[in-house]
């Protein structure tokens, strides 16, 4: 593969040197604007236009509210009135400044952005000395727009603890938002809250495609016995979207074990994601082999799947142009324009529509939702596709997809309910399995060293969490037709998304404090994939039963046994009524205990074939013609004479219906023969004719004719609520995995 991809890289077209060239590389880190290692108090201006753009907006990528009335506007903004404006940095201690990176306001309607100015040093805040170029004050020239974040150097860098933008001139309003590049000075380097002595020794670097592809590569020869390269897929300018599967029998599943995912990249521009599967997939592989226990057990109990990059067109755009200078948005989106994270299809709709009319769970099922008929025909991004192929390849548990731009793990539904006047406002935004969701965020968000510390309120705004660190995304940011609905809906598996921080594609230097503030929640939320229950529908001669229905009493969203008959269903711990049902067989219900320790509690299976498939077989016979037809009154009819011939009916069908009827006669009088031998072993004559050794009441003699001869083929507990051959189609009769036909207007 690495030869292919070699040719392949030659052909696509490498963006031309000049481009790269004029982006000097930074000299110093960020001080933390846009990540908010600065914090509020350091950050002070001159005036305010308002109380919502005060000096704590002025954050590099910092976005605002909507409502241009509340708090949360999208700049510091100086009051117009004022003679001397300036945005100041306190950086705590004396540092080494060596530029700015200035950006304009965002907003929909203004375009507000400065367009040079002045910077000052001080060391006390009262004394300042403005920057010379040697002649005068250097005036730095600024934005042009108010997206696009421009970054000035100084010639030599300037070592004072306080820094000052001062605005000479700015488009429509003065509104700015910074960032401020420095260096920590040698002599505090021990103390300095930017140094992180990284307990691990790995590769604390962004990786381009390339960098990504040579160092999966390492990480293959260097653990060739529990790692395996593949790709899910191409992006439509054809670079691979790479994933390390990371097992103790990597390319294969085994019964019984969970599939786990991570993915990242779903935007290109957050970067953080995909160093840390980078970084994760370097620390797995180093501590397997040198038997770090933990990690056994987690290698070798769990298929885990890293794929770093799911829109490695984007992120080669945002990688371009650098940590810090992309704007918002930049990289954000697919080459064709996609925004991948909600681009699956809106399977929420057909699940409620269908709820609000009553057709769950026995007209449309609620789970494996299928693909609406014409979802693969243009609007979904080449991406997205090879996901949901990939989704529905393996028998996935459990994954998470990792962002970017605010710090907190969302669960689904990530789309909000239309209100139904008689429902409750939770109820729309929760899944049935809410509460297990829920611990699942909080698995991750509390593992996580910072995500919790959320009294300085969020990335862009108020803590919308509740000092939790997570939230569910319907109530806080809904989406439609996202990758968490949809994995739900569509599969087996639980997908959250983690929002890793406000600094989307934080600078290199960051990253080993980011690998220190999510190694341990990265570890512990795999580890939630042997929460609940898991086991193996079998029939009775042990072998497995694919595609078996495994559902959990009072819990609305039931599972799927894979290709193994094996199932894993996340649960908090307690006490669950566990059914499992399988075309053709006899469901069978257990009781089964989720404890608190850890691992899955065995909860298996053994059906019974009912007769179902028998019925279905005669019926298909008729061409699935309602059995209903089949009364006593017709098969007297039939042995009497040919029925009356119906409008439609053809001599071929009537032949075949009395082949049909006439087979039906032959197999009822052979089992009555059977009980008859079986009777006689004890009991007189008279006891032949009753029907049934199974059913719950035995019909009197007399009313044995005119029972219906169904009755004894089925235990009557499992259809005791309604006849299913009451309906008019075969294909519409509730068997027990709902294959139906159904559309939704
Ligand atoms: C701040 O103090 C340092 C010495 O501690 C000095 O080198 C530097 O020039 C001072 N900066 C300003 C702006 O006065
Ligand atoms: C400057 O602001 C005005 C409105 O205040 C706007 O119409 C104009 O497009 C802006 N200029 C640029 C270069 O964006
Ligand atoms: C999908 O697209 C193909 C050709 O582009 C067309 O023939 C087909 O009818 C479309 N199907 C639906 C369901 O729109
Ligand atoms: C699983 O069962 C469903 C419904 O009975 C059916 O539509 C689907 O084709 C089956 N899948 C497989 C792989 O057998």
């Amino acid at each position: 593969w690495e030869e292919e991809e070699e040719e392949r890289l030659r052909q696509i077209a490498v963006p031309p040197e000049p481009k790269s060239k004029t982006i000097t590389p930074l000299k110093c880190p960020p001080l933390g604007l846009e990540s908010h290692r600065v914090e509020d108090d350091q950050l002070l201006a001159s005036s305010q236009s308002h109380h919502g753009f005060v000096a704590q907006r002025g954050r590099l990528n910092m976005q605002g509210s909507d409502n241009e009335d509340d708090l949360y506007g999208g700049a510091w903004c100086a009051e117009p009135e004022e003679q001397n404006h300036w945005f100041e940095v306190d950086a705590r201690r004396e540092v080494e400044f060596s530029g700015v990176i200035t950006q304009g306001r965002n907003s929909e309607q203004h375009e507000d952005f400065v367009s040079s100015y002045f910077v000052a040093f001080s060391n006390d805040s009262r004394d300042w000395t403005v920057l010379h170029d040697g002649y005068a004050e250097w005036l730095f020239y600024g934005n042009v727009d108010k997206d696009t974040p421009v970054m000035s150097q100084f010639n030599a860098p300037v070592v004072a603890r306080y820094i000052r933008i001062l605005p000479q001139s700015w488009n429509g309003s003065l509104c700015l938002r910074a960032e401020i590049l420095a260096c920590q000075l040698p002599r505090v380097e021990q103390h300095s809250f930017n140094e992180v002595n990284p307990s691990d020794d790995l590769d604390f670097r962004h990786h381009n495609y390339k960098d990504m592809r040579q160092m999966m590569k390492v990480i293959n020869e260097e653990c060739p016995h529990i790692t395996r390269i593949y790709n899910i897929g191409k992006s439509s300018q054809g670079l691979k979207m790479y994933a390390m599967e990371i097992s103790d029998n990597p390319g294969e599943h085994e019964t019984g074990e969970p599939e786990f995912r991570y993915t990242a990249g779903l935007h290109g521009n957050e970067a953080l994601g995909r160093e840390l599967l980078l970084l994760l997939m370097q620390f797995l592989c180093k501590e397997y082999n040198d038997e770090n226990p933990r990690v056994r057990r987690l290698v070798d109990g769990v298929r885990i799947h890293l794929v770093p990059s799911l829109n490695p067109d984007a992120y080669e755009l945002a990688f371009e142009m650098g940590s810090e200078m992309g704007n918002w948005a930049l990289g954000h989106w697919t080459e064709e324009g996609y925004d991948i994270f909600q681009n699956f299809p809106d399977l929420n709709s057909i699940l409620w529509g269908a709820e609000d009319r009553g057709w769950i769970p026995r007209i449309v099922p609620n789970h494996h939702i299928p693909l609406p008929e014409n979802t693969l025909n243009g609007s979904l991004a080449v991406e997205t596709k090879a996901i949901i192929s990939w989704m529905q390849r393996s028998p996935f548990v459990l994954g998470a997809n990792l962002q970017g731009g605010e710090k907190l793990v969302a669960y689904p539904f990530d789309m909000q309910r239309p209100p139904v006047s008689r429902q409750n406002e939770g109820a729309l935004r929760e899944t049935p399995d809410d509460a297990m969701f829920r611990w699942l965020a909080m698995s991750y968000a509390h593992s996580h060293l910072t995500m919790t510390e959320t009294y300085r309120g969020s990335c862009h705004g108020d803590d919308v969490t509740g000092g939790q660190g997570i939230t569910n995304r319907a109530s806080w940011k809904p989406v439609v037709g996202s990758m968490n609905d949809f994995s739900y809906l569509h599969t087996n598996c639980f997908e959250l998304s983690i929002f890793l921080g406000c600094d989307k594609f934080p600078h290199e230097s960051e990253l080993p404090l980011e690998w220190e503030n999510n190694r341990e929640a990265l570890l512990s939320f795999i580890e939630q994939v042997h929460r609940g229950i898991k086991g193996v529908v079998r029939d009775v001669e042990g072998n497995p039963l694919p595609n078996a229905t495994v559902t959990v009493e009072g819990i609305r969203h039931d599972v799927r046994t894979a290709a193994g008959g094996d199932y894993w269903r996340l649960l908090n711990p307690g006490e669950y009524r566990v059914t499992a049902k399988a075309d053709g067989y006899t469901p069978q219900t257990r009781l089964c205990m989720v404890g608190y320790d850890s691992g899955a509690t065995p909860c298996s299976f053994t059906l019974a074939k009912s007769n179902w498939d028998r019925i279905k077989q005669i019926m298909s016979l008729n061409g699935r013609r309602p059995i209903r037809l089949v009364t006593r009154n017709n098969v007297v009819k039939t042995t009497t004479a040919a029925p009356t011939p119906t409008a439609g009916v053809d001599d071929h069908a009537i032949a075949q219906k009395a082949e049909r009827l006439r087979r039906l006669r032959l197999m009822r009088l052979r089992r009555l023969r059977l009980q008859r031998q079986r009777a006689s072993l004890t009991t007189t004559p008279a006891t032949t004719t009753t029907t049934t050794t199974t059913t719950t009441t035995t019909p009197p003699p007399e009313t044995e004719r005119t029972t219906s001869w169904y009755d004894s083929w089925f235990p009557v507990d499992s259809w005791s609520t309604e006849n299913p051959f009451d309906s008019i189609n075969f294909d519409s009769v509730p068997t027990q995995d709902y294959p139906f036909e159904y559309t939704i207007d």
